[in-house]
């Protein structure tokens, strides 16, 4: 079974294809800045304290799932409910909610394609102006864009899962690590990047409020690639000689470490292009982050290494971008597949072609929807808010049922699933785990108030973003 589903074919395998899921454009671009605007160091405790006591658990309780079952979401929680069709249909959730952001995720994959695209062909300048991302995200040139992207990321895919996902992780996660450094020892050493670098990390506990709270637990589930059933799948092809517990922890330590030195490269350059930038007014969009603000960072870098050497400077920051996007487009876009393979009995050629065509449509419709169609465009309205086919994607599927399914993972691994069977799966080959303090804190928390946590925060964002309403304050 597992041999035509395809496997990792080693624990490194595993480690880096999750930390390429997890890597994404929110570790490179939206941490450095929720964190500055949060408290700067005082975020990052509060972050780490959330990664590993919430999220780890969680992302223990996916992974085994996974594995476990050797199966995709909705087989996994059939499986192991004893062939529950309620929870197999729950599990159905986590198949939409993948397929969904692969769309939106898409979307903006392409748009950095472009960005990397064009500024290595000379045309910095005109990205920097202040109309072109408008203008940008309504050119049908997009769909050319969209092409290439496309190509890229389903011919990864094609080679399965050793020799697509894996290998493809093997060579952009090692790269997109040099660069990463290369980037941030380059700008440490313009002027004024020590003044980025305090912002960054000196601890303000005056900021700290229950808002900043919410911010970090949504930013570590979100980075960690949770409620996605990214992890489910990963699972289903990590091999049971593995241990799952390091695996976890390197995969949660890679993201934020990631997440952490990509803000030693964004805030220094900020403050190297303009030393008395109020940061509390940046956007806190990774959007319009990277693709309004960043290229006017870029250019004006301009003043110290000229207009070829800012030009190299922002395709390296947008490759780098791109290969982190690559990956967790790559991850998010198996799910689907592997659900297809196992469930519909589709080759994955077959699985591969259906999604193609599937997504493809969903993804130029969502295009579309950012001002080349107006009934695409503003579409819905809700929470006083007129809102476009690509926002409720994002707000439906990536703001909203992630917590819950999350919810949905920690009630299923503690009340569904034999919890002395889910115990030994994580602990499989690691004898000490079973009897070790982590055991008791990973079954005691994803019981109790884990779900809680997350289920206020599903309702938090419900009340929010539909009804406009901040539900308790949190
Ligand atoms: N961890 C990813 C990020 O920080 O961007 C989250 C993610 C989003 C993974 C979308 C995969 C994906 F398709």
């Amino acid at each position: 079974m597992s041999g035509s589903r395809g496997q990792f074919s080693s624990r490194l395998g595993f480690i880096l294809a999750a930390a390429g899921s997890a890597v994404g454009i929110g570790n490179l671009v939206a941490f450095p800045v929720v964190a500055t605007k949060n408290g700067g160091g005082a975020f990052l405790v509060i972050y780490i304290a959330f990664v590993a006591l919430i999220c780890f658990p969680v992302m223990l309780g996916e992974i085994a799932m996974g594995r476990a079952s050797n199966k995709n979401p909705v087989g996994a929680f059939y499986a192991l409910s004893g062939g529950n069709k309620f929870w197999g249909r729950l599990g159905g959730l986590a198949i939409l909610t993948p397929f969904m952001i692969a769309v939106f995720y898409s979307v903006i994959t392409i748009w950095i394609m472009l960005y990397m695209l064009q500024s290595a062909s000379g045309n910095l300048d005109r990205l920097a102006e202040p109309a072109a991302f408008g203008e940008i995200v309504s050119s049908p040139t997009l769909f050319f864009y969209m092409l290439i992207t496309m190509a890229i990321v389903f011919f990864i895919l094609a080679g399965g899962v050793k020799g697509g996902i894996e290998k493809a992780a093997k060579i952009l996660m090692p790269t997109l690590m040099i660069m990463l450094i290369a980037l941030v020892l380059f700008v440490l050493t313009l002027d004024n990047a020590v003044e980025g670098l305090r912002y960054y990390l000196v601890p303000d506990f005056s900021l700290i409020n229950s808002t900043v709270f919410r911010s970090a637990l949504n930013h570590a589930f979100f980075s960690l690639s949770l409620g996605m059933g990214i992890l489910i799948t990963y699972g289903s092809y990590f091999s049971h000689k593995e241990k799952i517990v390091n695996a976890t922890r390197l995969v949660a330590v890679m993201d934020t470490s990631v997440a952490f030195i990509a803000g030693l490269l964004i805030l220094p350059a900020i403050f190297a292009m303009n030393p008395n930038v109020d940061v509390q007014t940046l956007s806190e969009s990774s959007v319009s982050l990277i693709f309004s603000y960043l290229p006017q960072v870029f250019l004006e870098m301009e003043n110290i290494v000229g207009y070829t050497g800012a030009s190299i400077l922002a395709t390296f920051f947008f490759m780098l971008v791109l290969f982190a996007a690559m990956t967790s487009l790559v991850s998010i876009t198996e799910i689907p597949i592997a659900w297809m393979i196992d469930e519909k009995g589709y080759s994955r050629r077959k699985a591969l072609a259906a999604m193609g065509l599937v997504a493809g449509v969903f993804i130029v419709l969502a295009t579309m929807s950012l001002g080349m169609v107006d009934r695409l465009s503003s579409m819905v309205t809700y929470g006083g808010v007129n809102k476009s086919f690509f926002d409720v994607i994002y707000d439906l599927f990536y703001d909203t049922i992630l917590p819950f399914i999350g919810f949905l993972v920690c009630i299923f691994c503690s009340y569904r699933w034999k919890r002395s069977e889910f115990m030994q799966e994580v602990g499989e080959g690691d004898e000490s785990y079973t009897t070790s303090l982590l055991a008791s804190y990973v079954n005691l928390s994803l019981g109790t108030f884990i779900p809680v946590v997350l289920l206020l925060v599903f309702a938090n964002n419900v009340a929010q973003i539909y009804f406009g309403y901040n539900l308790l304050g949190f």
